[in-house]
């Protein structure tokens, strides 16, 4: 499998398959969702995740509702499913994805009359398509920059899992790859989920990509032997003015790519761009279950009685930031004038 056919999200017709992301590479199975709820259920317990990915799956999940909304209630389905956006809207608060795509779907909801599910799924698979094209383009302009890079390390998954397909930072590191300008991937392995241990170093092999895992804590002692010359990431959210929410650990990564002097690049479509917040102290950090911190994948690991603390994102700011490479194009050393001339291009 490459990833040109790994899809996180396939949608049916009538009802949407979602690989299970939490059981990756050990099994290889889809989940069958049918209505909102059980979307919203999938994005809170990361069946999907990744923002690009969470979006798209909220738009499926618009579609589902309003086939229900429409066969109950006829006419009263478009006050009838605000409350199922409202709980699409709840299940996870970072990625700023999700909310631009209920938005858009709740934009297209107004000018609907009559039975509203074709348009309704012409508009989410438009979403789904748009991204993976977007992933193409940001694959191609990234690819540029990390010409001469014979390491890049990359923090969680933001791969073909992460999106529709394709991906953001993997698809430029793929690109980067397929050129003949990256040698090796080094991948955090991103505790407490493991993203990068099982999801990007997945997708990697699949790949035959040489990819080697490391410990989060190894990122700056990787730096220090000179190994990588480009750190590239995803993002969550990234405010207007440059600052980036990503994986929890990012931030850190930063910090010790500028000490080094290792470039740092943050591949994200525009939908992640949110300018209604001027900087990242304004974005919500989603805190998770401390229990995620204190085992692995349900086994308590950490001694009984201590306590945790898992906020799952943090805020990388801009004047770490190299570049933002995005499907409109490249801010180079992002400031808030830049990323307004981008969102305005
Ligand atoms: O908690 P997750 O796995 O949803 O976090 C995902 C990330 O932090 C990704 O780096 C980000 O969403 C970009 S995905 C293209």
């Amino acid at each position: 499998m490459s990833n040109e056919t790994i899809r996180p999200i396939v949608w049916e017709g009538d009802h949407l398959e979602l690989l299970d992301q939490r059981i990756l590479p050990d099994r290889y199975e889809y989940l069958t969702l049918t209505d909102a709820d059980a979307v919203a259920e999938a994005i809170r317990d990361m069946v999907v995740r990744g923002a690009p990915a969470i979006g798209i799956t909220a738009a499926f999940g618009v579609v589902l509702a309003a086939r229900h909304r429409f066969a109950e209630q006829g006419d009263g389905w478009k006050a009838a499913i605000q409350a199922d956006i409202e709980r699409l809207a709840q299940s996870r608060p970072t990625a700023v994805n999700l909310f631009w795509a209920l938005e858009r779907m709740g934009r297209l909801i107004e000018t609907l009359e009559g039975d509203p599910v074709a348009l309704l799924e012409v508009e989410a698979i438009a979403i789904l398509e748009e991204d993976i094209a977007a992933n193409r383009r940001m694959g191609e302009l990234g690819a540029e920059l990390l010409a001469g890079s014979n390491g890049v390390l990359t923090h969680c998954n933001a791969g073909a899992l992460a999106t529709g397909g394709y991906g953001t930072a993997l698809g430029v590191i793929r690109s980067a790859f397929a050129a003949g300008k990256v040698e090796r991937v080094y991948a955090d392995e991103t505790r407490p989920w493991l993203q990068g241990a099982r999801l990007t170093a997945w997708e990697m092999v699949q790949e035959k990509i040489p990819v080697s895992l490391l410990a989060d804590g190894a990122a700056a002692h990787l730096m220090s032997q000179g190994k990588v010359q480009w750190v590239v990431v995803g993002s969550d959210r990234i405010a207007a003015n440059g600052d980036v929410a990503n994986k929890i650990g990012t931030y850190q990564v930063a910090i010790a790519a500028r000490h080094h002097g290792v470039k740092f690049m943050v591949a994200a479509p525009t939908s992640t761009i949110d300018m209604q917040v001027k900087s990242g102290k304004e974005i919500p950090i989603e805190t998770r279950a401390a229990e995620e911190v204190l085992g692995v994948f349900g086994n308590r690991i950490a001694a009984q009685g201590a306590e945790a603390w898992n906020p799952v994102f943090d805020v990388t700011p801009a004047e770490l930031v190299d570049a933002i490479v995005t499907e409109k194009g490249v801010v180079l050393n992002p400031t808030a004038e830049k990323i307004a001339a981008l969102m305005a291009s």
